[in-house]
């Protein structure tokens, strides 16, 4: 048969779509599903063009003989002003047998298209290992060599502490930075690795990430809530101190909820179980009002609830206790940290910062300033600390006297005030370890009363290291 030279082009990107069935290949999310189950779950995602099809995805586990039908997928549109109309599926993975691998395919119209392994969440008996970093898509080689580092890690799940995407949390920068590189079909230091078909991610929302709400600027801006699915049990955002004020044309508001649906704003505070830990994820963004009575509520019952878990981990953007020179100011989640001790919170992991940065184990009572509020125009909190400074790195299970602040926002956009690492003169007082030339990770696992942390560079090399025993 002969083609015209007319005809050649449109055969070839028709034969092109035809090979290729995704906008975005499948990435597994946690689903809203805060507690472990006897029977696990998890979400599989997947963004296609505004062609109707047919989907199927099936799961297999060690309990099973053949290939099982997941639950029938279910598709959103996504119809914002500047970007082609596009469908979010999603199908819930169930009857996942706890800690155990399993695997999935996905099929368009009867033919498998796509097929990976995943692991389950692990139940409160099993050894756990993880990833934690923030400030992640910034387009950088650093980002691709990280999450190239990371996979080599092999974590069971990764926790993102805000800024997934720059500059504004869009979808053209979702599709540019983010999925490109943490779905790459090949691992390597130049191209990232494929991540999110076999690890779920789970993060707190930044900066970038949700602070824009100006869809006059950017119609496609707050993709966090579009294109993630995770615990919908927050606070409810009602309060009148809390603004979550979009700023668009009705028809731009109306199009981007429509997509959205009930996750706007409720996603952006969250809490779930993984093995024998607790995280509470918060949105530390200005617009919370974190002296608000009602979030203040929420957040004590969350932590109050988790008092039978071994582990408590809070994970939020913007660091109480950091040294770094930028954002300085940027202080005001400090106020919580009495909350945090009363808990018996562990560690709190931020970001923001784009450096790595332990803090001795503290406690902090904060005081208020001259005008009687607790949090400075300029976002400063005072007060004075108490540190443990005995700990060291919890060596011969040492007990820290207090919570470890960690950041970990180097995990690929740009590096900030790496002439502070070798200047202990520019540190804070509570600040233990300071290591800003190299972009990193943190990587931590648990075996029952056993916490240790490598803090690992995008060369592989371990700059902290350190462990909680209880
Ligand atoms: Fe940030």
């Amino acid at each position: 048969m002969r083609f015209s030279r007319a005809l050649l082009p449109l055969i070839l990107t028709t034969c092109a779509f035809a090979a290729e069935p995704f906008l975005q290949k499948p990435y597994l999310q946690l689903g809203d599903a805060p507690k472990l189950a006897a029977a696990e779950s998890l979400v599989l995602m997947w963004h296609t063009t505004d062609q109707p099809a047919s989907w199927k995805v099936e799961v297999r586990t060690s309990k099973d003989r053949a290939w099982r039908a997941a639950a029938v997928p279910v598709s959103r549109r996504v119809n914002v002003e500047g970007i082609e109309p596009h469908l979010v599926y999603r199908a819930k993975l169930t009857a996942l047998v706890p800690g155990e691998e399993f695997r999935y395919r996905v099929s368009r119209a009867d033919s498998p298209v796509f097929e990976s392994t995943a692991r389950a969440r692990r139940p409160v008996d099993q050894p756990q290992h993880f990833v934690v970093f923030g400030d992640i898509a910034q387009g950088t080689p650093s980002q691709r060599a990280i999450a190239h580092q990371v996979a080599e890690a092999k974590p069971e799940f990764i926790v993102v502490t805000g800024d997934v995407v720059y500059g504004s949390g869009r979808i053209s920068e979702y599709r540019e930075r983010f999925f490109p590189v943490y779905n790459a079909d090949t691992a390597s230091r130049e191209t990232g690795a494929p991540l999110l078909r076999s690890v779920p991610f789970i993060a707190a929302p930044g900066n970038h990430d949700t602070a824009l709400r100006n869809f006059e600027r950017f119609p496609d801006a707050l993709a966090y809530f579009l294109y993630w699915d995770q615990p919908l049990n927050g606070p409810r955002l009602n309060a009148p101190k809390t603004s979550h004020t979009l700023t668009a044309t009705a028809p731009a508001q109306a199009a981007f909820k429509d997509a959205a649906q009930n996750r706007y704003p409720v996603m952006a505070n969250f809490s779930f179980d993984y093995g024998n830990a607790h995280w509470t994820m918060l949105d530390s963004n200005p617009y919370m009002d974190w002296n608000d009575p009602a979030l203040l509520r929420w957040l004590k019952a969350d932590l109050e609830s988790a008092r039978n878990s071994t582990w408590r981990f809070v994970a939020f953007h913007h660091p109480g206790f950091n040294s770094s020179k930028s954002h300085l100011s940027d202080q005001w989640m400090r106020r919580l940290a009495p909350v945090f001790e009363q808990a018996g919170v562990d560690v709190v992991f931020s970001g923001h910062v784009h450096n790595y940065q332990r803090s001795f184990p503290l406690t902090y009572v904060p005081k208020p300033q001259p005008d009687g509020a607790l949090v400075s125009a300029r976002g400063e909190v005072a007060g004075d600390w108490t540190l443990d400074r005995e700990f060291g790195n919890g060596e011969e299970g040492a007990k820290p006297k207090g919570v470890i602040y960690i950041v970990t926002g180097a995990g690929g956009a740009g590096l900030y005030n790496p002439e502070q690492q070798t200047d202990q003169t520019t540190w804070l007082p509570f600040t233990q370890k300071f290591f800003s030339v190299r972009h990193s990770f943190s990587l931590v696992d648990i075996d029952g009363r056993k916490f240790r942390m490598k803090q690992i560079t995008e060369d592989g090399a371990a700059i902290d290291v350190f462990s909680l025993t209880k």
